[in-house]
């Protein structure tokens, strides 16, 4: 084979390569966002410890991001937090500890989580 050729079929080689690097590295960059473990929530009811990954894996409750994230569109997207909309005054929607006490609370009802005050204010 010709050197050329052999350097042509090479520089091919390299571009296809770079081309699927590029590829490979945004598909894995675009998998599920980052995601809390615990959150303690430091409040003037007491201190609540929300451990989130117990809620959402599959080992755990296993309940999808938009179960509580409830504006959240695309799941690869980091979902604002709470207290973005739902602000103490509650101008958009509930305020602040309506809308974590409803949500909290209005699920726990049905699948058994705690409901009594010091049960989530525990510390
Ligand atoms: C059982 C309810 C629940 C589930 C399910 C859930 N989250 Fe959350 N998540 C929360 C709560 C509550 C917060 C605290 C938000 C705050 O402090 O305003 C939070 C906070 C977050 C934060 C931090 C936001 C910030 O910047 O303050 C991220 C990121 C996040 N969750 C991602 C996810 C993803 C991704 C999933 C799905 C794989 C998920 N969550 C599933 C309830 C949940
Ligand atoms: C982008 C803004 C936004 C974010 C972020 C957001 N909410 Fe809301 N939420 C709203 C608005 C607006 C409403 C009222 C209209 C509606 O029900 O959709 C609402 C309604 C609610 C309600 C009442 C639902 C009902 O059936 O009456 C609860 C509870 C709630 N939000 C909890 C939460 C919790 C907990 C989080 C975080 C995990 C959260 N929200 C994040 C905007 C937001
Ligand atoms: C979509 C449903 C859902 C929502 C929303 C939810 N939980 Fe839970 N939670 C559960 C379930 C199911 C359990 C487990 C009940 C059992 O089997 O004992 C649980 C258990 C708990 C427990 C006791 C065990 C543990 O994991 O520490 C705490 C504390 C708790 N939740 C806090 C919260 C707080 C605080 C919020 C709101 C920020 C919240 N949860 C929102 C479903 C939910
Ligand atoms: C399922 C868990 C859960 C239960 C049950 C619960 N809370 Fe809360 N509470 C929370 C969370 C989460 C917050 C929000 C903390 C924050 O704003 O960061 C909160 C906030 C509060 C606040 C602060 C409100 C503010 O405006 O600053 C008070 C006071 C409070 N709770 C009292 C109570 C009382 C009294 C009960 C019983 C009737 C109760 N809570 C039951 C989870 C719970």
């Amino acid at each position: 084979m010709e050197v050329k050729t052999e350097r042509t079929i090479a520089y091919c080689l390299a571009a296809v390569l770079l081309v699927v690097g590029v590829i490979c590295y945004t598909a894995l960059a675009k998998k599920a966002p980052e995601q809390p473990l615990r959150i303690m929530f430091k409040n003037t009811g007491g201190k609540v410890l929300f451990d989130h990954k117990e809620h959402l894996s599959e080992a755990g409750y296993g309940f999808e991001c938009a179960d509580c994230h409830h504006t959240m569109e695309d799941p690869e997207e980091k979902p604002e937090s709470c207290g973005e909309c739902h602000t103490e005054d509650g101008e958009d929607g509930p305020k602040r500890s309506d809308a974590f006490h409803q949500q909290c609370k209005s699920c726990h009802e049905e699948g058994g989580g705690p409901v009594k005050c010091e049960e989530c204010h525990a510390m």
